[in-house]
């Protein structure tokens, strides 16, 4: 299966979004095309995209401003998935905040995803801690998700 990973551009914006509200992950407030045009304007590299025929079939975002650096937005297209294109992403990924001298990147998991948990351990990753997630939306609207 030849799959081409890549950096995102604004035209990929309807295809990533779609993605991401398939895999349940959509998150209203932060997922606008004006955000992410933004984000890759701080960091081109900082969402990658996995293509296969010209078609996206999963993507990845990370930030990383030389303190922290964290992964988010891992999505394989459901009928693209168990055939190892999280992995590459996620392989990607490291490899950029390698390259960058990064020494550790934390991710956020749910919890009712055990299987994924295990599927992260045997990668390397390690469950530091239980947080709740808490946020608060400047202009006070509420948003479901
Ligand atoms: C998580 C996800 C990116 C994995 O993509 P993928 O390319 O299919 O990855 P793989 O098939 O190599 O499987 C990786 C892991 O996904 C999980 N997974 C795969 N199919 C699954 C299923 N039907 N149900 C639950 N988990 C599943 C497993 O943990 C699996 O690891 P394992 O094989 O060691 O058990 C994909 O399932 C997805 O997009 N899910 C929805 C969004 C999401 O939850 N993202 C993770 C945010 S941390």
């Amino acid at each position: 299966m030849q799959i081409i990973l890549r950096n995102y551009k604004d035209s990929d914006f309807q295809a990533v979004k779609q993605n991401i509200i398939d895999g349940g992950i959509f998150d209203p407030v932060r997922d606008t095309r004006e955000n992410l045009r933004k984000k890759i304007k701080y960091d081109p590299e900082s969402i990658i995209i996995a293509e296969k025929d010209g078609e996206l079939v999963g993507n990845v975002f990370f930030f990383e401003d030389g303190w922290a650096a964290h992964l988010f937005r891992l999505v394989v297209r459901e009928d693209y998935r168990g055939k190892g294109v999280a992995q590459m992403l996620m392989n990607e990924a490291e490899r950029r905040l390698r390259d960058r001298g990064i020494k550790q990147q934390i991710m956020f998991v749910n919890e009712k995803s055990p299987r994924l948990i295990e599927h992260y351990k045997k990668q390397g990753y390690k469950a530091i801690g239980t947080y709740r997630f808490m946020r608060k939306v400047f202009n006070g609207e509420n948003y479901n998700s």
